[in-house]
């Protein structure tokens, strides 16, 4: 039975995400978004906090808690500035995951240990320039060579790619099994070949850092692909189960960043003599607000807790990331408009909020794909 009981430890997490972000994160949130500067002061104070090891078995360097603690995390982090935690949700969902679920105990050693303990970050890469929502047809390719794979190709869209040191790449090592034939490969920043290019120039999370992978003739050894050759598509597709439960938390994140900012300044904005949060125009946007921040919560938190309890999460995460990415681009909107022309300007925070939101409905599997994943589920129930 779905319970929303948070222990102790939940709260203690959820408490020292909300001061950290206030503290830490917070003051610098708008320079940051003005010049696109990458967080790297906090990012590694993240790290210190065990933040971007939060779900990896403290043998190999992580915090050892569960996902709705992650989640709990996600949601503090995104309300202050959702790039900072994109780089959290990347880290941890999609690169970490796979190394601890399907690492051998030397790549655990040697990549997954540093990255759980937030020394570096990793990036994931699955997407390519025409292979984004259709993810099976990967034009990156790996050949035999000798004691290893050599890979060509590019990668699109990668979060954390021009500062990550590990880069797991999905390559097809045999294009007559399909996705059968797709292979998962730990890449060093530093490997000869591997390319990444400039930072794209974005309309939000504008300080995380996004840009395409180019690979020429890149060599990786046999002890570093992670799983078995062909299970590449298996990883990925599993990894961002995962990945879309902290995308919705960051989702969620936003959406509760822009509706408490809404909140406060319609107590604060006088108009026809008095707040015009007494205004019923305001309190139905208010009320519609907090029931959407309230039910994608609901869906997250339930999603996570699906995972810890070790049930199939699949359609709940994609439930979750659905209804969170759609809440928090709607709310951040309504924040705008009860902000009126304040909300239009930089000086307020609120239309960062709304350029931070949009991309929760594309990465990570647009609101489109996240469909056909639900409705997928839903009829594979019937069978
Ligand atoms: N979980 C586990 N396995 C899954 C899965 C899931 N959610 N979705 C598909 N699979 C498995 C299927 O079971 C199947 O395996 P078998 O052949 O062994 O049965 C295999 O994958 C192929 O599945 P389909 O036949 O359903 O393939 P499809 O081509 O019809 O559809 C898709 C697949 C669901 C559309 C998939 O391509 C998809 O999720 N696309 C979106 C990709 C995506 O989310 N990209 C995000 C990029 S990463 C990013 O944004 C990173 C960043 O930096 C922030």
């Amino acid at each position: 039975m779905f319970s929303l009981e948070l222990s102790e430890t939940h709260e203690m997490i959820r408490q020292t995400a909300r001061d950290f972000a206030k503290t830490e994160v917070a003051p610098s949130a708008v320079e940051r978004d003005k010049n696109g500067e990458f967080p790297t002061e906090i990012v590694h104070k993240l790290g210190e906090l065990g933040f971007l090891g939060m779900m990896v078995d403290p043998q190999w360097g992580g915090s050892g808690l569960d996902a709705l603690s992650y989640v709990l995390a996600m949601e503090e982090i995104s309300a202050v500035d959702a790039s900072v935690g994109v780089v959290m949700s990347v880290n941890n969902s999609l690169v970490n995951w796979g190394l601890d679920t399907y690492g051998s105990d030397e790549q655990k050693t040697n990549v997954l240990t540093p990255l759980a303990q937030g020394v570096v970050h990793g990036a994931f890469c699955l997407s390519e320039p025409e292979a984004g929502s259709d993810a099976t047809q990967q034009h990156t390719t790996a050949v035999r060579g000798d004691g290893g794979w050599i890979l060509n190709g590019t990668k699109n869209w990668i979060t954390n790619g021009t500062t990550a040191s590990w880069y797991l790449v999905m390559a097809q090592t045999d294009r007559e099994l399909k996705h059968k034939g797709i292979t998962c490969f730990i890449v060093p920043r530093s490997a000869e070949g591997f390319e990444p290019g400039l930072k794209e120039d974005k309309l939000g999370i504008r300080s995380s850092d996004t840009c395409s992978i180019g690979l020429t003739n890149v060599f990786v050894p046999d002890n570093m692909i992670l799983g078995d050759v062909g299970q590449g598509f298996k990883i990925a597709m599993e990894s961002l189960n995962g990945g879309r439960i902290g995308i919705a938390a960051q989702a969620l994140g936003i959406a509760k960043g822009a509706f408490e900012a809404a909140l406060v300044y319609s107590t604060q904005r006088k108009a026809f003599g008095k707040p015009i949060s007494d205004l019923q125009a305001i309190q139905l946007k208010l009320a519609d607000m907090a029931t959407r921040l309230e039910a994608a919560r609901l869906l997250v938190y339930k999603a996570a807790w699906l995972k810890d309890q070790h049930q199939n999460y699949i359609k709940a995460a994609a439930q979750a990331k659905l209804m969170a990415s759609q809440a928090a681009v709607h709310i951040a909107l309504e924040a705008i408009q009860v902000h009126g022309g304040y909300g239009y300007v930089r000086e307020y925070l609120v239309e960062r909020f709304l350029r931070d939101a949009k991309i929760t409905e594309i990465y990570e599997g647009t609101s489109e794909i996240q469909h056909i994943v639900i409705a997928r589920e839903l009829l594979k129930s019937l069978a």
